[in-house]
């Protein structure tokens, strides 16, 4: 197996969300920060980037980090804004089965109750790029409107790839984009940012530092990834996987092209 070969004590580039693996380059530290602002402030936040750029990951943080909370996670998010609600209400222990007045009365009340209890609603609509129609989201904008006195009781987090800001920004969605209190964008990793996320990754897992890829490996990584991290984890486990055949260590520069020209991206 690799993982003896290169000195490593598990999977580096494993596929499972470990909290342990969490990399913080300054801009996911950033846009952590604005995400927990936006948490307690109670706002809505739109958090987008490229397919694998971490979106996801962030907001697992994001919930590990604030537990007294009550998170409610939409990752399928192609939903009418009567089922949005429903959904809501079912994850906030509310019986769904009311007309929709009622129900968005039961959810008022709900929220008021957690609120009390000192607890915070966090809504987060994952690959929100894909909700249906402009009802649902004027839905999500109205579930701002729940309030005690100036108070908001529920923060909204919206994450998708680029296009969810692109649809945003139509004239359409102005009453939605006032409401926003943040945008972040996560960008792909730098050269610098791609080898220090490796190294991160590699040295948690139990490596020795340098002990893996070649620096020129490390180049190619970024190169063949731009720095996308889950191409980059999927790159570097193949080229892993190769360099183990070889009995190739440090991986070399012709390995990783070799295990890049393997992989789709
Ligand atoms: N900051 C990070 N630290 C560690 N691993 C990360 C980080 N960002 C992304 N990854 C890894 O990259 C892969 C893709 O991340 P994900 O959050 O699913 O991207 P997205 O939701 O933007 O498509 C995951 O396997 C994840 O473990
Ligand atoms: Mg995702």
């Amino acid at each position: 197996m690799y993982k003896t070969f290169y000195g490593l004590k598990e999977r580096p580039f494993g596929k499972t969300p470990d909290p342990r693996f969490l990399y913080l380059a300054p801009q996911y530290e950033e846009a952590m920060a604005r995400l927990q602002y936006a948490v307690e402030e109670r706002e809505i936040a739109v958090l987008t980037g490229e397919i694998g750029s971490g979106k996801t990951t962030l907001s697992r943080a994001l919930m590990d980090q604030n537990d007294g909370d009550q998170f409610v996670l939409v990752v399928n998010p192609r939903l009418t804004p009567t089922q949005l609600l429903r959904e809501l209400a079912i994850r906030l222990d509310i019986s769904p089965g009311h007309y929709r007045a009622d129900l968005v009365d039961a959810l008022s009340d709900r929220l008021l109750q957690l609120h009390q209890e000192g607890r915070g609603v966090v809504l987060v609509v994952d690959e929100a790029q894909l909700i249906p129609g402009k009802p649902t989201f004027d839905e999500i904008r109205l579930l701002s409107n729940f309030q005690l006195d100036t108070t908001n009781l529920i923060s909204i987090i919206l994450i998708g790839q680029p296009e969810l800001r692109k649809r945003l920004a139509h004239p359409a969605y102005a009453a939605l984009r006032q409401r926003v209190g943040m945008w972040f964008h996560l960008s792909a990793l730098d050269a610098r940012d791609t080898a220090a996320y490796v190294n991160f990754r590699l040295k948690v897992a139990g490596a020795v530092n340098g002990a893996v890829f070649s620096r020129p490996a490390m180049e190619a990584i970024h190169g063949h990834s731009k720095g996308v991290p889950r191409v980059i984890n999927n790159l570097c486990t193949n080229a892993l996987l190769l360099g183990f055949g070889k009995e190739e260590r440090p991986v070399s520069v012709d390995t990783v092209n070799e295990a890049a020209s393997e992989i789709v991206t």
